[in-house]
């Protein structure tokens, strides 16, 4: 099935395991209709307009892709035919670079790199057949972006209307450096409740991401705000550039620092001075506040707030003892943090056992291939008895 540009557009945006309810509301706040959750995306439908402003402000979405063509195929011979009988120049012209990115789930194509270069082998054809020229493939930077979605023999082709992930915020160089992933630091922080009236502290911030991601979502920064790099829609044949100016220039008047409190700790000076550099580079410096210190000489500078902390797992950083490191983390929220709710991700859950508290609320999230637990220890206020609640 071919689908028609008349019809209200569907898309599907992308996102990380654990984030759709985030990514569902995220949509909701832009006026997105027929909003569906599904395994690691949400599909919805809107005009062009709302697909602009998807890839300038989701902070949740990784990409968003347009589904242009449904089909059956269970045979390689099947899957050419089909892909050579769409009439590609719709959408690019042999001057365009294109690409095509495979998921395949199926017991008819074993290969989704297969997939990938058959469907690649029969755009070229028909563009050769008709004009006589062929348009050029880029894997790195394509002016078109394909993806292919195979569930057993049921095809779906979409344009992906971002090109690089979303998540790549560009705000920072961050070099060498291994920080969590831009939206799931984006998605706890939602997953959280945070909004910018709490105080928000990241003891073990490393460069610096969830406070950032802080400082980008309490002012309403939009995710693309920093972006060099172009939406791929913006190579597309239907690119309307005042519709994106317009909708930039709108989002872009609603930016507001006041009122952001935020603070970071670490004690590794490498990782303190990427942070303090993006705070500099970004003139963050009135309301983001990082020092070197370890986390049990922090001072928390509020009398309460959330403290969100992604501390090392055993796994790329090292540490000698760690279940009494999860330990000395737990003693340290019974001890200097009461009033506050402490949310931890983490994908060592022996260790986190060491924490020595109940968790009050729980997320699974995924750092990367690694699964992740993401909980909060709410230490409440009162007698010493009821202060929290031990495991
Ligand atoms: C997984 S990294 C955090 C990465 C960070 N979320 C980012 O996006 O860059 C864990 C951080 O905890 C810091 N760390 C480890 N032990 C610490 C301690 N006792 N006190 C403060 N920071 C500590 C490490 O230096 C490291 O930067």
């Amino acid at each position: 099935m071919i689908l028609s540009i008349f019809d209200p557009m569907k898309f599907i945006a992308k996102t990380l395991h654990g984030l759709e309810p985030v990514l569902v509301q995220e949509l909701e706040e832009l006026g997105a209709k027929e909003i569906r959750p599904l395994k690691r995306a949400v599909a919805f439908e809107g005009d062009k307009a709302l697909l602009y402003q998807a890839n300038y402000q989701l902070r949740t979405a990784i990409r968003v892709l347009r589904p242009i063509y449904h089909f059956v195929a269970r045979s390689e011979r099947q899957l050419y035919h089909k892909i050579y009988s769409y009439n590609w120049a719709m959408h690019f012209d042999v001057k365009k670079t294109f690409a095509i990115t495979s998921n395949v789930h199926s017991s008819f194509f074993n290969h989704s790199k297969y997939v990938a270069l058959k469907a690649k082998d029969a755009i070229v054809d028909q563009f050769r057949n008709k004009s006589g020229k062929r348009p050029s493939i880029s894997t790195s930077h394509p002016d078109v972006l394909l993806n292919i979605h195979v569930n057993e023999d049921e095809f779906t082709v979409s344009l992906d209307s971002s090109g690089e992930s979303l998540h790549r915020r560009e705000y920072r160089d961050i070099g060498h450096a291994a920080p969590l992933n831009e939206a799931l630091a984006a998605g706890m922080l939602k997953l959280a409740g945070w909004d910018k009236s709490k105080p928000l502290l990241d003891a073990m911030c490393g460069t610096g991401t969830i406070l950032f991601e802080a400082a980008m979502m309490g002012s309403h920064t939009p995710t693309g705000y920093y972006k060099k790099e172009r939406y791929n829609f913006q190579n597309w044949n239907d690119y309307d550039d005042d519709l994106f100016q317009k909708i930039k220039a709108e989002a872009d008047a609603k930016i507001d620092y006041s009122g952001l409190q935020l603070k970071g700790g670490d004690n590794n000076p490498t990782a303190v001075k990427m942070a303090l550099s993006t705070i500099q580079d970004l003139g963050f410096d009135d309301f983001i506040e990082i020092e070197r210190v370890p986390f049990k000489r922090h001072e928390p500078s509020f009398e309460s707030g959330i403290l969100m902390m992604n501390p090392p797992y055993g796994e790329r950083l090292q540490i000698r003892n760690i279940n009494a490191f999860y330990k000395e983390i737990g003693d340290i929220l019974k001890q200097q943090y009461t009033g506050w709710d402490a949310w931890i991700i983490s994908s060592n859950f022996e260790a986190m056992k060491n924490i020595g508290l109940r968790p009050s609320k729980r997320h699974t999230l995924f750092n990367g291939a690694l699964e992740c637990k993401f909980q909060r220890f709410s230490m409440y206020q009162g007698t010493k008895k009821q202060k929290w609640a031990v495991i």
